[in-house]
């Protein structure tokens, strides 16, 4: 006998149905036509399938004027919950663009804010995939307490758990800065764009016209700002690229990074490195080719790809561990530490000794970008950010020396004399104070001026510098390398050095918390 329908079980499905429709299906069907995925499609591409867990589908605002009661949607724009990525839980909020543009107003904020306390609790990331208008307007200085809510979560949340986020839509206004405290930002090329004050403000204060792309788009947020760390050309490459990154990091700040198996010889040599540093000191070369062929299966994800691209920083595995990668790229600008790439390389090393993740460095750095542009701009006080990031920096520090470590930039960059672990240099490495072109210039430069044939007289005392000073062997014989290796041993010696420190200790002075110069 067929049993008859348990009216109270098909409200509840109705509800449920009426809830996952979010603001209705022809608003979806707009987002279709836009191309655009709805905040559940975008989760289920996100999360292993089947494994999302919805919290909060009853959730409804109680705001009262300007015709909200009519407008009162189930979720309230936001879809919360938690599910798995490579069967690791993570927490997940989309918001839902087809209420209300996505708008927050006071019960939206506390979804969102109850999964932030679930994630810090439990200790497992939290991804927020953001496309909202920013501040509800109609519920006023509700909307605004939820924001500052949302900021406090994830400040506190910060370097205790990763925290991503995915800008998939506007990100105006207040929408701008819960993801800018989270570790590391995504953008869609063409369908996403962030920016505090949007184009018509803009215009009505500086009288310039701009583009919503032009204003905030991903590339100018990935080239010029640096707020965005990684830019897809469509919504599931992007988060597929999420999906990759958490498959570097552990849950949180208390755990060690995952260790795959990831088939290549930990013993692997490669001789091509041999002859990558070209003879002629001034030649550029790239050093991300370095980079792939010392780490596990080449392969490197990087971050931040298109901003500051005289440092290149990202993740990769070495014997299968996670390793956080700096590296001074001498194809671009020489590879000079400039503002932003100091400020770029900074905030990555933080991330990784938050989340016990070992720094590899790839030094080749012919010192800090003169200039009034720099100077101006406040490269000393970015400079001390980066010397600030490593010097505090206690996970493993392993450092290779390819080629130049000149000046200012020897110290900062994870040198022996700020807790250095392993230090090691290629027989093409220079260390001195300076270049030895301008080095004689300073030092002999009355002598030249005196000089029968001062060219002649340089050209001798160049090479004179050269050969005393500019080798790695003065630095190995003061202990600041603790070896000069062959380059093609690389893989093997950075391994060893990683196993080797495996149970490294090493903590700072009890402290509220440092005074990095921002
Ligand atoms: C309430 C909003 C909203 C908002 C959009 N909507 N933004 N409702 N509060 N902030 C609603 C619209 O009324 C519309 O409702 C629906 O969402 C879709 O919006 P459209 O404008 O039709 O969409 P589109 O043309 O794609 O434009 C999207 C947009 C635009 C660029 C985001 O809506 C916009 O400029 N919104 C305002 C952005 C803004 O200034 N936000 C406040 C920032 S101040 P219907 O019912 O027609 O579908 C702020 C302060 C916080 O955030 C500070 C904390 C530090």
């Amino acid at each position: 006998m067929t049993k008859k329908p348990n009216p109270k079980i098909e409200k509840l499905r109705r509800l449920k149905e009426q809830a996952r429709l979010g603001g209705g299906i022809k608003r979806i069907e707009a987002r279709h036509k836009q191309g655009k995925l709805t905040a559940r499609e975008r989760i289920d591409l996100l999360l292993d399938p089947g494994s999302f867990r919805e919290i909060g589908m009853f959730v409804t605002h109680r705001a009262t004027e300007f015709g909200m009661p009519e407008k009162r949607y189930l979720g309230d724009g936001v879809v919360t919950g938690w599910g798995t990525i490579d069967g690791r839980l993570v927490y997940v909020f989309s918001q839902d663009f087809t209420v209300m543009g996505g708008s927050l107003g006071e019960a939206h904020a506390h979804k969102i804010i109850k999964i932030l306390d679930m994630a810090l609790k439990n200790g497992a990331p939290v991804i927020g995939l953001n496309d909202s208008g920013g501040a509800r307007i109609q519920e006023g200085v509700d909307s605004l307490g939820g924001y500052a809510e949302i900021f406090l979560r994830n400040t506190l949340a910060s370097g205790v758990i990763p925290q991503i986020s995915v800008i998939m839509g506007p990100a105006a206004g207040g929408a701008v800065y819960s993801p800018a405290i989270t570790d590391f930002i995504f953008m869609v090329r063409h369908s996403s764009y962030m920016f505090v004050t949007g184009p018509q403000v803009v215009k009505a204060v500086t009288h310039e016209d701009v583009s919503f792309e032009d204003l905030g788009g991903a590339d100018v947020h990935a080239t010029k700002s640096g707020v965005a760390h990684w830019v897809g050309d469509s919504e599931a490459e992007t988060l597929m690229a999420v999906r990759r990154l958490l498959s570097y990091l552990p849950q949180n700040n208390m755990e060690d990074p995952p260790v795959v198996e990831t088939g290549d010889d930990p013993l692997r040599s490669d001789e091509e490195l041999d002859y990558i540093v070209p003879d002629d000191p001034s030649k550029p070369y790239d050093i991300k080719e370095v980079i792939h062929r010392v780490v596990d299966n080449g392969e490197f994800y990087e971050i931040h790809e298109q901003f500051a691209p005289n440092i290149v920083v990202g993740f990769a595995r070495l014997g299968g561990r996670t390793v956080g990668i700096i590296a001074n790229q001498p194809a671009v600008l020489a590879g000079v530490l400039d503002i932003n790439a100091s400020t770029k390389a900074a905030r990555f090393i933080r991330f990784c000794d938050a989340f016990n993740i070992p720094l590899v460095t790839f030094e080749d750095v012919p010192g800090f970008m003169p200039g009034t542009v720099q100077e101006h701009g406040g490269i000393i006080r970015a400079g001390a950010k980066l010397l600030y990031a490593y010097a505090e920096a206690t996970v493993p520090k392993l450092t290779v020396v390819t080629r130049k470590a000149y000046g200012g930039a020897y110290d900062v960059m994870s040198s022996k004399h700020l807790r250095g672990d392993f230090n090691v240099a290629w027989p093409s490495a220079e260390l001195a104070v300076m270049g030895p072109d301008g080095a004689v210039n300073i030092i002999f430069r009355r002598e030249l001026a005196e000089a029968e044939d001062p060219v002649a007289r340089k050209a001798e005392l160049v090479a004179e510098y050269r050969e005393k000073f500019a080798n790695p062997y003065i630095a190995a014989a003061r202990g600041y390398l603790d070896d000069v290796i062959e380059p093609h041993e690389t893989r093997p010696r950075l391994i060893n050095a990683l196993e080797m420190l495996q149970n490294k200790r090493d903590s700072n002075p009890p402290k509220k918390h440092g005074n990095i110069p921002l």
